[in-house]
């Protein structure tokens, strides 16, 4: 097991279990098992926050898009790094309270401060939302500490993409764990 402690983005992750996807369709089959978990994650009383973090192109919006379709998103999901924040009605779904997908991609933030004046605390609070987060070490001051992060990475495979994902929220092993070769 991976010891415990922050990883290289400088954000708390235990980082022990890492869920290799060899293909898109593999991480869309990821995104629907993690959608499938969430109801059972434990988060306090706020929302259900999912920081990301990864170099550019290793599939967190790819994820995001996936993760949103899982959950009932019929639009189209793009990435929000031009607009910061993109929030999507989640339908209403049997033992779900989730009513809304809140998408940020914090990459061209220049300062936390500018989540907050976009609300970000309440939202945070309101059990009701799903807030997936984009280059969310550039916040960390300002995550909650209830979040779960997922560390996204390329591979040695063009389509090969490494998740590493928080011992908290430990996915099924029917996820594939292998790397490729
Ligand atoms: N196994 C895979 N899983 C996810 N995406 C993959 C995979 N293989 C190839 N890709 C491709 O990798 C790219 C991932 O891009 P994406 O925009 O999701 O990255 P990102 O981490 O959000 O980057 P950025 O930091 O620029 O926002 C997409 O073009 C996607 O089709
Ligand atoms: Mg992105």
């Amino acid at each position: 097991m991976a010891p415990r402690g922050k990883n290289h983005f400088g954000v708390g992750c235990g980082c022990v279990q890492k869920i290799h996807s060899r293909s898109r369709a593999e991480t869309k089959k990821i995104a629907r098992i993690f959608a499938a978990s969430i109801g059972v994650l434990p988060r306090g009383k706020g929302a259900l926050v999912v920081a990301m973090d990864g170099e550019l192109g290793s599939g967190k919006t790819a994820f995001t898009q996936d993760f949103a379709h899982a959950l009932g998103v019929r639009e189209r999901v793009t990435s929000p790094s031009f607009v910061v924040m993109k929030i999507y009605p989640l339908p209403r779904r049997k033992g779900s309270g989730f009513r809304r997908l809140v998408h940020i991609d914090c990459y061209r933030l220049a300062k936390p401060h500018e989540l907050r004046a976009l609300g970000f605390a309440d939202m945070c609070k309101d059990a009701e939302n799903i807030i997936a987060i984009e280059w969310a070490a550039r916040i960390k001051k300002i995550l909650p500490a209830h979040a779960f992060h997922l560390v996204f990475s390329t591979g040695t495979h063009p389509d090969e993409r490494i998740i590493h994902v928080d011992d908290a929220l430990r996915m099924p092993p029917l996820v594939n764990s292998a790397p490729m070769r």
